[in-house]
């Protein structure tokens, strides 16, 4: 278990630059073994669920290799592609296994991938890729800790999600790019990944229409060419460093962005009382004198994003007044409220709703990070934090100077360099691999 220590109250300034989006280069690797042809992907974030989707393409028979100039460009081929069944031990982790079911049953008609791990957020389920790959003509089972897929030929439909869902539109859109005629998904996901996946997908020659609106139209064509391909920059990653400024009273210009993407978070920064600049491809946050306190509901895009909910709930909680944040995408996105009440946290969670009641400040503590964008918000809140020791009128004595999230793991799993891009800011954060490397750090080293 590797962990971060840091050592909070100095507000984060300079300039960030973000990495290419994890969401989209899941879905956009999945498809990239849609072609026999030769493909090459730019802005892959170097993050452990990337890893874990690249070697389960290589672990099939896919060719995966990194560029030696650019690490963060891949050349993959899948023509060589064997074997229907992905059971890499880290494909068991991730979420996005089941992209490989949409693009192994659109371009072989059949596969065999683990159910999907990923973060705990509660019930998260499946039903609607099922309701998508049986409309598209294939045979679906679940056994074993499996899903299994398998069509004599897939042919295009018309299909109405019950639940938006990102997950299930990328799949059925993967699956449905090389079925017979003409599909068309009726609520679908509007995520800027989802457009990406699209995107990706039509430069390799499918035919896909209206991503971005509740309404895809694909045509099937019988196969799919080369491509050259450069991934969007990550919005959460941006929405994170974006509250990192406003949490820390730091001013942080965050670069490689697409700023309409951040329309939301720019939004209820303001409300906020932080001042955001808005430029080309950047965006400058710089946090105001105070907090001010501000009601959230997360929605689909363009809602605002149920990842960026535990990052806003932080901040909230050292806002002027009381807030309310309430998530509507997932059932149980609450488990760090727990862990962010160990630095003083004034929260508690009723139904679907966190209420907030603002501290000053936070104070130094040892937390769990939870899931990834969970640990994600425990650390900027340890960067915000201060020790008693440090705080004039403070009755408590007997507390670290320091704050530990363990599990740092789990936030590598979706941020990439995360600590050293913090440390470029001027942030007091180190991670280790275990405890026993922390008791030899020198804390002298934070001064
Ligand atoms: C994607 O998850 C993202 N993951 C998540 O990002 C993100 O939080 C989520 O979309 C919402 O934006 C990836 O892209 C790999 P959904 P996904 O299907 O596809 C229910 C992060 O931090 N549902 O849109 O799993 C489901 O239970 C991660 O980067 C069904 O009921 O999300 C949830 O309540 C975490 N049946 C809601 O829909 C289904 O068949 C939205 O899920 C599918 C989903």
């Amino acid at each position: 278990m590797s962990l971060y220590l840091v050592h909070g109250g100095k507000p984060l300034k300079g300039e960030v630059e973000i990495s290419g989006a994890k969401n989209a280069a899941l879905g956009i690797i999945a498809a990239s073994i849609m072609t026999d042809e030769t493909v090459v992907i730019h802005n892959v974030p170097m993050v452990s669920d990337i890893k874990a989707m690249l070697n389960a393409i290589a672990s099939i028979g896919a060719f995966v290799e990194q560029s030696k100039d650019d690490p963060h460009t891949y050349t993959i081929n899948g023509s060589r592609i064997n074997n229907m069944i992905v059971e890499t031990e880290q494909i068991k982790k991730i979420r996005a296994s089941y992209y490989l079911i949409g693009a192994l049953l659109g371009k072989y008609n059949e596969a065999q991938v683990p159910l999907p791990g990923g973060c705990d957020l509660g019930t998260r389920g499946i039903d609607q890729h099922e309701k998508g790959f049986s409309a598209l003509g294939a045979r679906v089972g679940i056994s074993n800790g499996f899903i299994s897929v398998k069509a004599d030929r897939l042919y295009g439909t018309h299909i109405y999600f019950d639940k938006v869902s990102v997950g299930a539109t990328i799949n059925v859109m993967l699956a449905a790019v090389l079925a017979e005629g003409k599909t068309v998904i009726e609520s679908a996901a509007k995520e800027p990944h989802v457009v990406d996946i699209a995107n990706f997908l039509n430069s390799m020659g499918a035919n896909i229409r209206g991503a971005g609106t509740d309404n895809i139209r694909i045509t099937g064509v019988p196969k799919l060419h080369a491509s050259e391909y450069t991934i969007i920059p990550d919005q959460i990653e941006a929405g994170t460093f974006m509250m990192a400024a406003a949490i820390t009273g730091g001013d942080i210009l965050v670069k490689n962005i697409i700023p309409k993407h951040m329309d939301c978070v720019t939004g209820k920064l303001r409300e906020m009382n932080c001042r955001v600049e808005e430029y080309d491809d950047s965006i400058r946050v710089i946090a105001g004198d105070y907090i001010r306190h501000t009601n959230v509901q997360t929605h689909p895009y363009p809602g605002f994003p149920t990842d960026m909910q535990p990052l806003i709930t932080v901040t909230l909680g050292l806002a002027d007044g009381m807030s309310l944040v309430t998530e509507t995408v997932f059932d149980n996105r609450f488990r760090y409220v727990d862990e962010i009440r160990n630095m003083g946290a004034k929260m508690s969670v009723t139904g679907t709703t966190i209420n907030i009641n603002s501290v000053p400040n936070y104070t130094p503590a040892n937390v769990n990070a939870c899931d990834l964008r969970a640990g994600a918000a425990l650390v900027i809140a340890a960067l915000s934090a201060k020790s008693p020791r440090e705080l004039e009128d403070s009755p408590i004595f007997d507390v670290p100077m320091c704050s530990i999230i363990e599990q740092a793991e789990l936030v590598e799993r979706g941020y990439e360099y995360f600590d050293e891009k913090l440390r470029a800011l001027g942030g007091y954060i180190y991670r280790f691999e275990n405890r026993e490397d922390i008791a030899k750090f020198n804390i002298k080293q934070f001064a």
